[in-house]
């Protein structure tokens, strides 16, 4: 479409309450989240900016579009980019990584008997999370004097966009500037056009995949050692987050550590975990 004409096309109303309904249900059970009334203004802002660029001129006709089968699947996941927050850093909520690093230390024995850590961030966005895993998990070896690495990290998320950030590994200067300069350097090589890269030797240890976590009875990811899932549940219903989260320990192996962001659920007990006496984090164990 010319620019002329974009501007040429008449404003779009106001979304009406069984518009924004028929979104808020559309969005929640396909991605869980839970768009609320003080998201309307987000939502319609969203829907408008979208359906210019296709030139549509009802949220009718696009809310079919989104809807039509595989079709409609691509553009969906283009509007997930958008609707999604995927605001993330790395070593977001410091504690939980101290903690992942002490109860790393404790499982070094583990790597004399042959077996590699897996660790995996659900909700990695634009990788940070899944990194700054990558970068406790090395460091814990290194001080260790063990050569080579012996970990993986997966990331998933749901937006396409982010993974592609995720993998590509490169971030801006203020995005790595909150990192110990040591760390940096170690772990990152600086750019000629002031962005800083992650390792090789790390980025190799790590992985990104595409997964809905309303969908994680398919998710291959098995025997894990540590799970992080921080600043994703704060979207879902209460119920969903006590669901998702059994479905995690499922995932753990014995002695597992499932990490969630502070506040996230609240009064949550599980028969298979034990939480980690630290008040700092919202963690546990999984028992043997
Ligand atoms: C706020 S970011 C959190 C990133 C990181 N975990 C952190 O703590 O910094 C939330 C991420 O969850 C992802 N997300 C939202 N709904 C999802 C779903 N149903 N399945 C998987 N990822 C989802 C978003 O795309 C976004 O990247």
């Amino acid at each position: 479409m010319q620019p002329s004409a974009v501007w040429a096309m008449k404003p779009l109303p106001d979304i009406t309450a069984a518009e924004f309904r028929a979104w808020q249900e559309l969005l929640e059970t396909r991605s869980g989240m839970v768009l609320n009334e003080q998201r309307r203004a987000f939502l319609q802002t969203t829907l408008g900016k979208r359906l210019r660029e296709l030139g549509l001129d009802s949220y009718a006709s696009y809310y079919q579009q989104v809807t039509d089968g595989p079709r409609g699947a691509v553009e969906w996941s283009h509007l997930m980019d958008r609707l999604t927050v995927q605001e993330t850093r790395f070593f977001r909520h410091p504690a939980s990584y101290e903690y992942l690093a002490g109860y790393l230390r404790e499982r070094l024995e583990q790597l004399e008997r042959g077996r590699a850590w897996q660790l995996w961030s659900v909700g990695c966005s634009s990788g940070e999370e899944a990194y700054s895993l990558a970068v406790v998990a090395a460091e814990v070896q290194r001080e260790a004097g063990l050569e080579g690495r012996r970990f993986g990290v997966t990331g998933t998320d749901l937006s396409l966009s982010a993974l592609a950030r995720a993998r590509e590994g490169r971030y801006g200067a203020r995005r790595v500037g909150e990192l110990p300069a040591e760390l940096l350097e170690r772990y990152f090589l600086d750019q000629s056009d002031g962005s800083y890269q992650v390792c090789e030797s790390l980025r190799e240890r790590v992985c990104f995949a595409r997964l809905n976590v309303l969908e994680l009875e398919r998710a291959p990811q098995r025997g894990m050692d540590v799970i992080f899932c921080q600043n994703l549940l704060i979207y879902f219903r209460r119920w969903r987050r006590r669901e998702i989260l059994s479905r995690l320990v499922e995932r753990l192996v014995p002695g597992g550590l499932l990490v969630i962001g502070v506040g996230e659920v609240a009064d949550w007990r599980h028969p298979q975990l034990q939480p980690v006496a630290d008040e700092r984090v919202l963690a546990f164990t999984r028992k043997g």
